[in-house]
């Protein structure tokens, strides 16, 4: 009898102790909350008008001129030869590109757009020296029983035009009448924003402005959700001012990078069978990274170009709409499906088709009418280039804010549930889909408005039982 349980004892003590010694390891390499760029003026050096507390209604407007110069730059556009049977493999195609230029220059209506752009409250306000675009809209009276602040955060190369299906999905109410008041800035340096002028501009130094942003609206706490770039700085907020932030939502989960279980539990998983240490769905969200990590370096190859000189490859592509049409929609059409880079129009038209050509150009011009691709790009050499420390930094620290992550089944950063509870113990939410890509808010406003839904009522409930003296509730007077 004592022959057969001493060894099971052994092993389950073994076992306990190495967790448990993991788990201590995990907090020695915790690290340090690092400190934020010193910076508090980003505008130029010879700028020192000081921000004020200001917030502008705005109406956006692009000028005529503007609009004839990218018509006859459309009408001088240099064909590229693809290579036969290639689809998007080798990049955007260049037998659809003359479909998509003749659609632009024929079909498509900027004006029509711009109506719509409009159609939402813009506004302007100064934070740190940045003029900083943002869209605030609250919900309509009726039915509302309660408001909830939520800050919504765009990626690359996106823009808040992003969400134009989704906002007024989330300004009305449910059946429980919850609605939220949503503030979505564009990030300094995409589209309406103005770009720093000065170096060091990251994920934490944004994450501070919109921070900013929030308190100046009146907002004394709210949520977040985020995809992209969007989730990279808003991964940092709840760690920056976690009296502020009542929970994060994403889409696009950031995987810790220094925790030494989750190396070893990676390690392992990578040649053990499915189903001993990871079930097969959570396979699929890891060793991708592991056993072809090839792929991983494919998809971020973009990030090469922008983590190093981006400004080489934005002449490039602010002196050709086409280029930066390619650029950009590539993205859209390869990180929505894998499968479309197979097809020789992307899916970017016809039945598998996500998105309208309309959409899609709304957002390349939103880049092109303000100029903003190579600024845009810059936050990838701020955040990940010579930063790249502070940033992994935020990565890999712990916070207990209430966390909620949506995984679709074709999002470029999938991390399994229990890697993202390890530096967010109180992750109240995840949920998998067998379906959607890397734009989800775009792609599936339904879905996200349900599932911001999910998390905030998971949050509310998490508050009322655990937290009672956090939640201070919502400005009432809004
Ligand atoms: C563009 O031109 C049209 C026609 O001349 C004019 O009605 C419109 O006001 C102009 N728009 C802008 C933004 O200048």
């Amino acid at each position: 009898m004592c022959n057969t349980l001493l060894p099971l004892a052994c092993t389950a003590c073994l076992a306990f102790v190495l967790l448990a010694g993991l788990g201590c390891l995990d907090n020695l390499a915790a690290p340090d909350k690092p400190a934020l760029p010193a910076t508090l003026n980003w505008g130029a050096s010879s700028d020192s008008s000081s921000d004020g507390e200001a917030v502008e209604a705005t109406r956006l407007s692009v000028s005529n001129a503007t609009l004839d110069d990218l018509r006859s730059r459309l009408k001088a556009f240099k064909f590229v030869e693809p290579v036969e049977n290639s689809g998007f493999e080798y990049g955007f195609n260049g037998a659809f590109m003359k479909q998509l230029v003749s659609h632009w220059l024929n079909k498509y209506n900027w004006r029509v757009w711009e109506d719509r752009l409009n159609s939402f409250p813009n506004y302007f306000t100064r934070i740190e020296g940045l003029k900083v675009h943002f869209m605030h809209l609250k919900p309509s009276k009726q039915g509302v029983k309660k408001r909830v602040p939520l800050l919504i955060l765009h990626g690359w190369p996106g823009s808040v035009f992003e969400f134009y299906k989704l906002i007024p999905l989330l300004t009305t109410p449910d059946t429980d009448g919850l609605a939220f008041e949503v503030v979505a800035p564009s990030i300094p340096g995409y589209g309406w924003s103005e770009a720093a002028k000065k170096r060091g501009f990251s994920a934490a130094a944004c994450a501070r402005v919109f921070d900013k942003l929030m308190v100046r609206l009146g907002y004394r706490q709210y949520y977040i959700q985020a995809g992209d770039f969007g989730s990279v700085i808003g991964h940092v907020m709840p760690r920056l001012f976690p009296e502020r932030v009542l929970g994060f939502h994403t889409n696009m989960p950031v995987q810790p990078v220094r925790q030494p279980s989750i190396m070893i539990q990676t390690i392992l998983g990578s040649f053990l069978p499915e189903g001993v240490l990871f079930s097969r769905l959570d396979c699929g969200k890891l060793f991708p990274y592991l056993e072809n990590f090839g792929n991983t370096i494919r998809e971020s190859g973009h990030m090469h170009l922008h983590s190093t000189r981006p400004d080489s490859v934005g002449h490039a592509l602010s002196d050709s709409p086409v280029g930066l049409a390619a650029y950009i929609i590539e993205k859209f059409s390869v990180w929505t499906l894998p499968e479309n880079l197979f097809a020789e129009n992307g899916n970017l038209v016809g039945l598998k088709a996500t998105f309208s050509l309309n959409e899609l150009l709304t957002n390349v011009m939103i880049y092109w009418t303000t100029g903003s691709i190579t600024s845009s790009m810059r936050l990838y050499k701020e955040s990940f280039g010579s930063d790249m420390e502070a940033t992994s930094a935020y990565q890999s620290m712990p916070s207990d804010v209430p966390y909620g992550v949506t995984c679709l089944a074709h999002e470029l950063s999938r991390v399994p549930e229990r890697f993202v509870r390890v530096t967010n113990p109180n992750l109240l939410h995840y949920a998998d889909f067998d379906y959607g890509g890397h734009f989800a808010a775009f792609e599936l406003p339904d879905l996200m408005n349900s599932e911001v839904r999910a998390f905030v009522r998971a949050a509310e409930k998490f508050y009322a039982e655990k937290r009672p003296n956090k939640f201070e509730g919502v400005r009432s007077e809004l």
